[in-house]
């Protein structure tokens, strides 16, 4: 980076000052990129998805959700091959996806009561972007590397959403993992699949603190 930084300075004193400048404005931007950020930090300490039943009405609107998903889209992505789209499902449409999912529960032999469940999430929803993994099979980036690139934007969907004040969390359900219900209810076919359905809200209720895991316990080191 210094090296970047000082390339160029010495082809005049006009063009020295210009080049000199230029490095203590890339300089600072670069020193800026990597400043500590204690709010995003905390945020990221405390941050917690909301139960789907406790989010309600208002949700984002058009302009809000737009910029919620463009936060999203700025994830990391192997290869730049943008795997993944978004499709937003909105509140008229949540009884026929219920609808489909009670049906193809029922064809698929599930018990009703979880299916029942499943239909739920959806018939009380009222905002529910569907993040949908769209790989490229020809692409030389691995297809898991696809994956979690599709997994890192529905995390940071949630977060966007959550650290703009509003409810969210992500889920899936049988539905998700279904090739026939992703046909009728969102008209999506393989390759592509449902990376996540991330519910978006008002949050009504301060979510409780769940169990976190004891991460020294998952840490290993290796020094040499
Ligand atoms: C890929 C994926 C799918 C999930 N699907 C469901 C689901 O269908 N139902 C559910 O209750 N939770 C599901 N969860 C978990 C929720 O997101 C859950 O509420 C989450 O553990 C909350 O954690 P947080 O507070 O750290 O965000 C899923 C999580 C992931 C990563």
């Amino acid at each position: 980076m210094a090296g970047q930084l000082h390339c160029g300075a010495s082809v005049s004193r006009r063009s020295e000052t210009i080049a000199a400048n230029s490095v203590v404005a890339q300089y600072e931007r670069a020193r800026s990129m990597t400043s500590e950020n204690p709010s995003a930090l905390e945020f990221l300490q405390t941050r917690r998805s909301h139960p789907y039943l406790t989010l309600t009405a208002p949700t984002p609107d058009a302009d809000e959700l737009i910029q919620l998903l463009t936060v999203a889209a700025r994830s990391p992505d192997h290869g730049m091959l943008v795997p993944w789209r978004f499709i937003v499902i909105e509140r008229p449409a949540m009884a026929r996806i219920a609808d489909a999912l009670r049906q193809r529960g029922a064809e698929l032999g599930k018990v009703p009561s979880l299916v029942g469940k499943a239909a739920q999430v959806f018939e009380k929803a009222n905002l529910v972007v569907a993040v949908i993994a769209s790989p490229n099979p020809e692409a030389k980036i691995p297809a898991i590397e696809q994956t979690f690139s599709a997994g890192a934007v529905c995390l940071s969907l949630v977060n966007a959403a959550l650290a703009a004040g509003w409810g969210a969390t992500w889920l899936t359900g049988f539905g998700a993992h279904d090739t026939e219900f992703r046909r009728v209810a969102l008209g999506i076919e393989p390759p592509e699949y449902v990376a996540g359905f991330v519910h978006i809200g008002t949050g009504t209720k301060a979510p409780e603190e769940r169990p976190r895991p004891d991460v020294e316990a998952l840490v290993s080191y290796i020094s040499e």
